[in-house]
C-alpha cells in the first residue's frame, strides 16, 4: 500500500522558506515583495484560484495588487495595463490568470509580461531557458512536482520516467525538468500507442492528461513513484484526479492525493518565483 504524499505539508513547509526569506529581505534591505494577479471575466474556477493566490501572498507577506477587469475588456486594454505593472517597481511579478476570454489572444499577453516579472515561466524566453537549464523561473505546477518527488527521497537518476500529458504549461516543461534530475524520459499523449506497457515501465509516473481517473492501478508497475496533476469535476460534484486512486494506491510506493496533493503545490511555487524576481530585480543573488 502506497505512502501518500502530502502536499498540503511540503507547500506550508516551501510557504514557510520564502516568509523567512521574505521577512529578512524587509527587515535588512527595506524590500517589500509585491504580485499583481489580472482576471478578466467571470470563470468561477479561475476567481477561486486568485482568491487562493492573495491568501498566500498575505500568508507570506507579500504586497497584492489584485486587477478584476471586466468580460468585455479589449485586448488593447489588457495589454495597456501589462505595459503599466511590467514599469510598476512595486510589482516583481505579474500573473494573467488563464483562460482569458476567446476575443483576447493568450499568446500576444503572455508575450508583453516582462520576462524578468513572469513569474510563471509562461514566456518564450523562459520557457526557452527551461531549454537549456539556464533558468530564474520555473513554471509553477511541475516545479512543485519535482519538490513532492524529492520529499519522497527518490532519486531521479538513472530512473525510467514517464510523464502523461503534453502541454506547455505541464507536460513539456515538466519532462525537461526530469530529464535535467538525470532521469530516462518518455512523454505519452493522448495518440500514443501501447500506452499501458509504456506506464508499466515507469518507476516516476506523472500524469497531467486531464481525464478523469485515465490510469488505473493495472498501468502501475509495483512501488512507483505516482503523481497525479489532475484536477477534474466529477456529474456529483466531487473533485478527482488523472489517476484511479483506490486501484493505484495498491500498486504505488508514494502517491499524490487530489485534492491535497499537487495542487497546494503550485500556489507555493509561485510565491517563491514572485520572491526570487524580487530579489533579482534589486540585484541580490
Ligand atoms: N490557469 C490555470 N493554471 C494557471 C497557472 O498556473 N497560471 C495562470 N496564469 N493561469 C492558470
Amino acid at each position: 500500500m502506497a505512502q501518500i504524499i502530502d502536499g498540503k505539508a511540503v507547500s506550508a513547509a516551501v510557504k514557510n522558506e520564502v516568509a523567512e526569506e521574505a521577512a529578512r529581505l524587509r527587515d535588512e534591505k527595506g524590500l517589500k515583495v509585491g504580485l499583481a494577479v489580472v482576471i478578466v471575466g467571470n470563470n468561477p474556477a479561475s476567481r477561486v484560484y486568485v482568491n487562493n493566490k492573495k491568501k498566500a501572498c498575505e500568508a507570506v507577506g507579500f504586497q497584492s495588487f489584485e486587477y478584476a477587469l471586466d468580460e468585455s475588456t479589449t485586448q488593447e486594454q489588457l495589454l495597456d495595463l501589462v505595459n503599466v505593472l511590467n514599469r510598476d517597481d512595486r510589482v516583481n511579478g505579474i500573473l494573467v490568470q488563464l483562460p482569458l476570454p476567446k476575443h483576447i489572444d493568450e499568446k500576444a499577453v503572455i508575450n508583453a509580461i516582462s520576462p524578468d516579472k513572469d513569474v510563471d515561466a509562461f514566456h518564450p524566453i523562459n520557457v526557452g531557458k527551461i531549454m537549456i537549464g539556464e533558468y530564474s523561473f520555473l513554471p509553477c505546477t511541475p516545479a512543485g512536482v519535482m519538490r513532492l518527488i524529492e520529499s519522497t527521497g527518490t532519486d531521479i537518476t538513472g530512473k525510467q520516467c514517464v510523464v502523461i500529458g503534453r502541454s506547455n504549461i505541464v507536460g513539456k516543461p515538466q519532462a525537461m525538468l526530469l530529464l535535467q534530475k538525470n532521469g530516462t524520459v518518455t512523454i505519452c499523449h493522448s495518440k500514443t500507442k501501447n500506452l499501458k506497457e509504456v506506464c508499466l515501465g515507469a518507476d516516476i509516473l506523472v500524469v497531467a492528461i486531464g481525464r478523469a481517473n485515465f490510469v488505473t492501478g493495472d498501468m502501475i508497475k509495483e512501488g512507483a513513484v505516482v503523481i497525479d496533476v489532475g484536477m477534474n469535476r466529477l456529474d456529483n460534484g466531487k473533485l478527482c484526479g488523472d489517476v484511479e486512486f483506490e486501484s493505484a494506491e495498491k500498486k504505488a510506493s508514494f502517491i499524490t492525493p487530489v485534492p491535497g496533493g499537487v495542487g497546494p503545490m503550485t500556489i507555493a511555487m509561485l510565491m517563491k518565483n514572485t520572491l526570487t524576481a524580487a530579489k533579482q530585480q534589486a540585484g541580490i543573488e
